[in-house]
């Protein structure tokens, strides 16, 4: 068995696999599929100050090798969080990550500082990069000035392992990289959904209730490569990805290009199980080439 154990800031996991936010619910709702103590950890749904409804349906969309999904934070709030969620999960043998974003700075801090209060989640993944909502989310990724002031003012109020996770909606993802890494961010996971649009050519109308929606899926996984190569080429901490990862082998991809740990989504819809599936592969590529630790590949493609 090789090494699978890898650290992301202080933050130690005890496999690189996790799975997405808003695809794996709190992890409770995928206990009778798989183990959940047997990944390195579980980013739960998006969490927002205030409970907020989400999109009005539909919000979903199959597309060729993906889906486009536009549900729009949907989420009970972060007191809700507290109060019945976290009694629930908190033993869990896993990072337990609480996805949390925002409309403003202030609320991205203010919810973020309730969670700090909590032991047992070690981590926040701040979203920056929600596209389908119009307050806050994806505005704040796609500029230098609103990631820093973002995370700036959520590293004033959070003491633990931050991760920031990136929009791929931009120009140059390096640059973003580097305004959140020079602000205190602990690590970057990315991307987060493409914008796309899908048409119902009978109704003559948009599929998704608010027109367009994030692409996710096996489609997105060759950008979402390229782009986690370029950030872990631009910055020194820790790089998380995601985008399309289906298989071991898609992992490995990520692993070589850079990536520390990876996140599963969309393939979770598919087979909830993947993520130990996932794990396995990689143990068995790894001792299958000689392999004593997954270590031994990160960042191994020039
Ligand atoms: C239905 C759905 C809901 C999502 N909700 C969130 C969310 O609340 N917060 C977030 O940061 N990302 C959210 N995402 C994005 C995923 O976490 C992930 O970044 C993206 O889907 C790319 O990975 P994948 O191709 O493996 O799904 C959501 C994705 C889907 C499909």
């Amino acid at each position: 068995m090789a090494r699978l154990n890898v650290k992301i800031g202080e933050l130690s996991l005890k496999n690189p696999v996790m799975t997405a936010s808003g695809t794996f619910g709190y992890g409770l709702e995928f206990a009778d599929f798989m183990p959940l103590d047997g990944i390195g950890g579980i980013i739960v749904k998006g969490t927002t100050l205030k409970p907020r409804e989400g999109n009005d349906y539909p919000r979903m969309a199959e597309t060729a090798s993906g889906m486009l999904n536009c549900v729009g934070l949907q989420n009970k709030g972060v007191d809700y969080f507290c109060e019945h969620i976290y009694p629930q999960i908190k033993d869990i043998d896993t990072n337990m990550i609480v996805n949390v974003s925002g409309s403003s700075p202030e609320d991205y801090a203010e919810c973020a500082a309730r969670i700090d209060a909590l032991d047992k989640i070690p981590a926040i993944e701040l979203n920056i990069s929600c596209p389908n909502v119009k307050d806050g989310g994806m505005a704040f990724g796609v500029t230098c000035a609103g990631a820093s002031s973002v995370v700036k003012a959520v590293r004033e109020r959070y003491h633990k392992t931050l991760i920031v996770k990136l929009s791929p909606n931009v120009t140059d993802i390096t640059e973003i990289a580097r305004s959140v890494e020079a602000e205190g961010a602990d690590s970057v996971s990315l991307i987060n959904t493409l914008m796309g649009m899908a048409i119902d050519i009978e109704k003559r109308k948009r599929v998704l209730s608010i027109g367009t929606g994030g692409l996710s899926g096996p489609a997105v996984k060759p950008v979402a490569l390229r782009m986690v190569y370029q950030v872990a080429k631009a910055v020194k901490i820790p790089v998380i990805g995601l985008g399309g990862i289906c298989s071991a082998k898609d992992a490995i991809e990520f692993l070589m290009a850079g990536a520390t740990a990876i996140e599963i989504g969309t393939a979770n819809f598919l087979d909830p199980a993947v993520s130990i599936k996932v794990r396995d592969g990689i143990n068995d590529w790894l001792d299958g080439h000689g392999c004593q630790s997954v270590e031994e590949i990160i960042g191994v493609i020039s």
